[in-house]
């Protein structure tokens, strides 16, 4: 099932995400939305609060579907370690049509649960490092337009005002 996508400012965007507890055939089955929810937008990641469920849950797939081996269910997650920084640009389902760079650690190890909850550790680089972080960030209620520069934020949130304004939001 394709779930909604909510858009900023949504207030639920802005709240820390609950600590998942329950892994049962109910948490699966919102994994598997959230999976078709992500490709249906052609995403690489989607975390809980975007789609209305304020739990700290998120979906990453940088194959968009193409490789099931590509598919990273973390539910729980914490940084645990980082290193180094990278100026790239990136995007979120729930701000269409702005890319913007932000600043990210270059290499992250994470910690997270399984949709069985089993805890596993995880080292990612490069784009995975910064698809992680984007969505780690979504649980603490975190959005990556206060990740950027106060210029270009407020660039950008003149944008979404003018796009809500003419209903194209
Ligand atoms: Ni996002």
């Amino acid at each position: 099932m394709i779930l909604t996508i909510r858009k900023y400012p949504d207030p639920i965007l802005s709240q820390p995400g609950e600590p998942v507890t329950e892994f049962d055939a109910e948490l699966r089955k919102f994994v598997a939305d959230m999976f078709e929810t992500t490709y249906a937008s052609q995403g690489i990641g989607l975390a809980a609060p975007q789609v209305g469920v304020s739990k700290r849950l998120t979906v990453i797939d940088l194959s968009m579907g193409k490789k099931p081996e590509d598919r990273l269910v973390l539910i729980n997650p914490e940084i645990i370690s980082s290193e180094g920084k990278l100026y790239e640009e990136e995007g979120c389902l729930s701000f269409p049509d702005i890319r913007e760079k932000v600043v990210r650690a270059a290499k992250v190890r994470i910690r997270a649960q399984d949709e069985h909850g089993k805890w596993f550790e995880m080292d990612g680089e490069e784009l995975l490092s910064r698809c992680m972080q984007h969505e780690i960030d979504h649980l603490d209620g975190m959005l990556f337009i206060f990740r950027m520069s106060a210029l270009k934020r407020n660039l950008n949130l003149r944008k979404i005002r003018k796009m809500q304004a003419e209903g194209e939001w």
